[in-house]
Formats: C-alpha cells, structure tokens, sequence
C-alpha cells in the first residue's frame, strides 16, 4: 500500500473546496493527509470546517499588504507548512498572490483552482467576468502555481456551460460543484503520477 501524500491547505472564505478535498481523503478516493489548514482571515469559515473535522488548522497574520503576505507572515507560513510535513498547497479561495521565497520553498508544487476555463478570465470573480463577456461554455481550471496570477501550468480542466436561464450567482453555484469533483480527483491522479 503506498503512503498518503501530505498536503496543506490555504483559504481565505468560505472553504467548500476544502471540504470536498478532506471528504476525498476520508474515503480514500484521494490517498492523502490534510496536516494542515492555514488561513489569513481570523473567523474563515475554511477554519471552522477544518476544526470539525478535526484538521490541525490555523490563523497566520498576512502582515501590512492587501494582496500579498509581507516578508515576516511569508516566512511564518512558510515555517509552519514545512513544520506540518506538507509536500504539497492547495490553494483553495486563497486571496493572496505568493511570491519568490514561498513558491521557490515549495517548488512545483503549489496547486490552485480557478473559477474559469484558463487562460479566459484570469484574476478576480472569473465567472462573473464571463458570464459578463457572454460566453456560452465555461468552468474551472486546476493549475499549478507560477510567478503570474493565475498563469501556471494547467493540469485539468471542467466545463460548465451557461445556460440561458443562468444568473452570475447561479452560474457560479454549478461551477463549484465542478470544482469540488474536479479538485480531489485531479489530486488523485497527480499523486497516482497520472498526470
Ligand atoms: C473557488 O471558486 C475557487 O475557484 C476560487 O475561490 C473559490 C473558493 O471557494 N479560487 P471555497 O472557499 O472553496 O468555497
């Protein structure tokens, strides 16, 4: 039997990727260990769900930057993912672009998911900017992290088509439910070396 491959998570909302990331790993459709949850907003929901679930999970202050973590919160993010044993990030809804050291520190292996089909609608509220544009298909992108936003390798990708009767909200629903069967099996199969 191979060994769980350990893996972080960092939110800053809501939290159902994660969710759907932790339900994977207790049926063992995803063979991983969730060490540890880390958020840069203190009442996250991401927080509450990961202390039900009995996931080691914690508030790190991003320090004095909006969209990113200033140099002494990066390195305290950096210590206590190291310290938890991850050899992978999830990125789930975390608001924060992360820069050099943090990328260089787990190199290769920072994973995002994003609202839309990459390379379309990069950046902020994604489905939104689509559902916008008047796109007829859209979706979800998993993606490893590179020094753009939201620029990095893709390693697969959901479709979700908009229907006529779609609002942005309603919209968005679907795609995260794409998003939280895409997340853990595109998982799954990275970790399987099937990607
Ligand atoms: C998701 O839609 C994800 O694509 C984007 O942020 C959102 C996070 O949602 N990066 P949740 O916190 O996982 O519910």
């Amino acid at each position: 039997m191979s060994l769980k491959t350990k893996i972080a998570v960092l939110g800053s909302g809501n939290g159902s990727n994660f969710t759907s990331l932790a339900e994977a790993c207790n049926k063992d459709s995803l063979r991983a260990e969730i060490t540890l949850v880390i958020s840069d907003v203190k009442d996250a929901k991401i927080l509450n769900r990961a202390k039900e679930l009995g996931i080691p999970n914690k508030f790190i202050n991003p320090g004095k930057f909006r969209t990113k973590l200033d140099d002494t919160a990066e390195a305290a993010y950096i210590k206590a993912l190291k310290d938890s044993g991850a050899q992978w990030v999830a990125l789930a809804g975390f608001m924060r672009i992360l820069k050099g050291d943090f990328l260089r520190a787990f190199e290769q292996k920072v994973i995002n998911i994003h609202p839309s089909l990459l390379p379309a609608f990069p950046g902020l509220e994604a489905w939104k900017q689509a559902y916008d544009y008047g796109v007829k298909v859209t979706g979800c992108t998993v993606h490893l992290v590179d020094y753009g936003i939201d620029t990095g390798r893709i390693l697969a990708q959901g479709v979700v088509p908009v229907l006529e009767s779609d609002t942005s909200t309603t919209l968005y629903q679907r795609i995260q439910e794409e998003e939280q069967r895409l997340y853990p099996s595109t998982l799954a199969r990275l970790f399987n070396n099937k990607i």
